[in-house]
């Protein structure tokens, strides 16, 4: 069938160590700043995925050399403002709103005028939140209801300003932070905690950047204009795609696994923190830091006795991308868990809230889903038998990969759709489960 996956049997025990492919964000904020570093960069372990080949893409549409090898990436920088492109050129984010959002931060400056635009699940995602911050820089954003496409209007003369990020995203945040590395003067954003990989990326290029926490938000401030050279990375595992490996683990009888070399910078490992409070057997070893991010290995053993959980709301921007594979766990663990807050989840490839109860009405769990919120009711004996489909989720790849996770450990014939939707994220995660033992066809 194509594109359609079948799982008819639970996986077996396994103790195994894998490794995952390169974390998104790094690869992506990597390439990005690369294109307007000084010089030629370098990249190792670069994800080989289509979010991150569709930046490539675009990068060389900007006018940037790219040159990918099987082992490496090197992409020759232009400098701050260096693109060279034609008037009205147009660039395709596809299914990446980490790329959409933060390349937008990147022309500001750029006096010609660029059109981005995106697949159908990135034209209906909201864009009001990086334009309304590039509008007080003074970048002109034209749009139908803020969604894509967009026609960029950039200016020379961008202002600094002041801005606060209540949603806590990173990727708000990351655009802004990226216009204010191109405007002379002081950028202030206040902003509620998120993943923090452009901040560690600016502390060590030796950008001008200030970070202080003020009750429990931080307060960035960027001096813009300094030029920086090219520079090379050796990317981490993803952690968000490790979980998935985290998950069949404690999910799965009398088994072990080792998933080496993660990225487990604390603005992302929420999930873990939150399965250990759950029961969840999970370790972090062999910890070391490598340009101010923390790398790992994760140790996961098989837990039976899982219980439920309270989720602080003040955690959901560490764990944002993993809530999915987190319900599913609250399936099987014994007691109702309680999640809020839960806005942003809304509004990410696809209605992941609705997606997610929707599933587990599938796998006969009780829930209750409310505009931002959701509680589950767990049960430690779930065993499924029936046949089920899973289709018409926007061919969301974290969607496609828990329903995967969810047939390899509870059980019943599976027909999953859109199996393509991996590569957008983890082009090897069908491969990493057959070396595991997971049988599918
Ligand atoms: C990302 C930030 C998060 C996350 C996304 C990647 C990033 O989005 O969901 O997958 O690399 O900055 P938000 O910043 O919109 O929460």
């Amino acid at each position: 069938m194509k594109n359609i996956l079948l799982i008819q049997n639970k996986i077996n025990s396994f103790n195994n160590s894998i490794n995952v492919s390169g974390d998104k964000s790094l690869s992506i904020r990597w390439a990005i700043m690369s294109a307007q570093a000084l010089g030629k960069s370098k990249a190792f372990n670069l994800l080989n995925s289509e979010d991150v080949n569709n930046t490539l893409i675009a990068i060389k549409k900007l006018g940037i050399k790219v040159v990918k090898k099987k082992d490496y990436c090197e992409i020759f920088g232009r400098g701050l403002n260096g693109f060279s492109f034609s008037n009205n050129t147009t660039i395709n984010a596809q299914n990446s709103g980490t790329f959409a959002r933060l390349i937008l931060g990147v022309l500001a400056k750029t006096k010609k005028k660029i059109i981005l635009k995106g697949d159908r699940s990135l034209s209906n995602r909201d864009f009001s939140r990086v334009i309304q911050p590039l509008n007080k820089f003074g970048v002109k954003i034209i749009s139908k209801k803020n969604k894509l496409p967009l026609k960029v209007c950039g200016t020379e003369y961008l202002r600094p300003i002041n801005y606060e990020e209540y949603k806590g995203s990173a990727q708000v945040k990351s655009c802004i932070m990226l216009a204010a590395l191109n405007t002379p003067g002081i950028t202030k954003i206040k902003c509620k905690p998120s993943r923090n990989h452009t901040e560690l990326l600016f502390k060590h290029l030796k950008l001008n950047i200030n970070i202080q926490k003020k009750n429990s938000y931080d307060i960035i401030k960027i001096k813009g204009g300094k030029q920086y050279k090219g520079f090379n990375y050796i990317i981490p595992g993803d952690i968000s795609s490790a979980s998935f490996f985290i998950v069949l683990t404690l999910l799965s009888k009398n088994s072990k696994l080792v998933i080496k070399n993660i990225n487990v910078n604390e603005t992302r490992t929420g999930i873990i923190d939150i399965l250990k409070k759950m029961n969840g057997k999970i370790f972090l070893k062999n910890k070391r830091y490598y340009k101010g991010e923390k790398v790992a290995d994760i140790h996961v053993i098989s837990s039976n006795k899982l219980k439920s959980i309270n989720c602080p709301k003040e955690i959901n921007s560490r764990l944002i991308d993993e809530l999915p594979l987190i319900f599913l766990v609250c399936a099987k663990a014994k007691g109702i868990s309680r999640f809020k807050n839960l806005d942003e989840l809304r509004h990410k490839e696809s209605d992941r809230l609705k997606l997610s109860s929707k599933f587990l009405n599938m796998l006969g769990i009780k829930n209750e889903i409310n505009i931002n919120s959701f509680k589950i009711k767990g049960n430690p004996n779930l065993l499924l038998s029936k046949n089920f489909t899973v289709k018409d989720f926007f061919k969301d790849h974290r969607i496609f990969m828990l329903s995967c996770i969810a047939a390899l450990t509870l059980g019943g014939t599976w027909k999953i759709h859109d199996k393509n939707s991996v590569n957008t994220s983890f082009p090897n995660f069908l491969k990493t489960l057959k070396e595991l033992g997971g049988k599918f066809k």
